[in-house]
């Protein structure tokens, strides 16, 4: 059962994901997800429990690839599954180019059309999903997420957690704290703080309602 992996998170980006490790010739023994029944498939394969039943389903598959969006939560089962004893490995879409001079994390996903370019270091956890792009040097937090089309210039920072909304741009040495979130289509131009959310172009923190 080596090459069998269990994802966890049978929403939206489960599906992705799991077709991912598919593409990467992983078999996809079953999702595990609380809020679908169990015996419901998913892009034909069954949901075969909830989380709380991660340590009894080691049996079924020898990794775990976590797809939930939650970054924290993300690393969180990481690090569970681990515990239990699954490998929690790191899938590169064929289609995506990761330079070997970058390094990237357990239980990371590079998905279809990505980039990462020489020198970038991707923690534990990350989504580069879909078309977006990590050039030169930068170092993405554990558990962040570059959402589709997303592109960081070089030597960009991005601390654990932050969430880079799709279609938005970075400028080159730009620090992003963590918990940050960059809204759809903004242009990062300057440091974002821990926590705080930009949208727009040029990028400036969201006024809240009153
Ligand atoms: C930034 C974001 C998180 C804010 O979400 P929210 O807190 O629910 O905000 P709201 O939808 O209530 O909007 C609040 C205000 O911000 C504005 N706003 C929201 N997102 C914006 C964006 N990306 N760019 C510019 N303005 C935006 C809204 O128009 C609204 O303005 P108003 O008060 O003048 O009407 C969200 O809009 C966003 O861009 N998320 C990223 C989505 C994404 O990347 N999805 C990919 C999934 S893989």
């Amino acid at each position: 059962m080596t090459d069998s992996i269990l994802v966890l998170g049978a929403g939206g980006h489960g599906k992705v994901v799991a077709d991912c490790a598919m593409r990467c010739g992983l078999v996809v023994a079953g999702f595990v997800d609380d809020s679908a029944r169990p015996g419901v498939h998913v892009l034909g394969i069954p949901v075969i429990g909830p989380m709380a039943e991660l340590p009894r389903l080691r049996a079924a598959a020898g990794g775990v690839m976590v797809a939930i969006g939650d970054g924290a939560k993300r690393v969180d089962l990481i690090d569970l599954s681990r515990e239990i004893g699954f490998r929690t490995p790191t899938i590169i879409d064929p289609s995506a180019t990761v330079s070997r001079f970058a390094t990237v994390d357990d239980g990371t996903v590079v998905l279809a059309q990505a980039a990462v370019n020489a020198g970038a270091q991707l923690g534990l956890g990350v989504i580069v999903n879909t078309g977006a792009t990590v050039d030169h040097d930068c170092i993405v937090g554990d558990g962040a997420h570059l959402s589709p089309g997303a592109h960081l210039a070089g030597s960009v920072r991005i601390g654990r957690f932050s969430w880079i909304g799709i279609g938005s741009s970075v400028k080159q040495g730009t620090a992003i704290g963590s918990n940050a979130v960059i809204g759809a289509g903004a242009a990062v131009v300057a440091d974002v703080g821990d926590g705080v959310t930009v949208v727009g172009v040029p990028a400036r923190p969201r006024k809240r309602r009153t």
